[in-house]
């Protein structure tokens, strides 16, 4: 069992919370919540459509949710998977891109557990930052 930090934990039970209003037609159900600037937690959940490329990530739907509130910058960001035993918890290249993006520096921490219908699976939470998850993000023209 990872040990966890009282937020940690928090915020995993938001991206939990999220999961279950998850909209689901193929996939599988994802939560995600953020910590944003302004020290409060945001939630997203995955959204399908039968045209897969419309919906949208539980991460990337996180994010907006925080930027909606006037937010910048996220600390830290939980994910939570309804993902069989074979699965791993990871967030997808997209979303790892994006949580760079509007990460405060590539410290900020991705926790990511597997989740039931019923509970959070905290045997199988794992700890990345950012940085490790995306060692060469693309920057655009500040990287040039
Ligand atoms: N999904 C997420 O919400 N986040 C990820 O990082 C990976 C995948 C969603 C997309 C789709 O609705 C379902 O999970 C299966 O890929």
């Amino acid at each position: 069992m990872n040990k966890i930090s009282a937020r940690e934990r928090s915020l995993l039970e938001a991206a939990f919370h999220a999961m279950n209003n998850a909209y689901v037609l193929w996939g599988f159900k994802v939560g995600a919540a953020v910590l944003a600037e302004d020290g409060r937690i945001y939630e997203g959940c995955n959204v399908e459509s039968w045209v897969s490329g419309l919906g949208i990530c539980a991460e990337r739907n996180a994010i907006h949710h925080a930027i909606l509130h006037g937010n910048r910058k996220i600390k830290e960001i939980a994910i939570v998977m309804n993902v069989n035993n074979t699965g791993k918890v990871r967030p997808c290249g997209a979303c790892v891109q994006y949580i760079y993006d509007f990460a405060e520096n590539s410290k900020v921490k991705v926790i990511m557990a597997k989740a039931e219908k019923s509970r959070i699976d905290f045997e199988s939470v794992e700890i990345k930052t950012v940085g490790e998850l995306l060692p060469f993000p693309y920057k655009g023209k500040n990287d040039l």
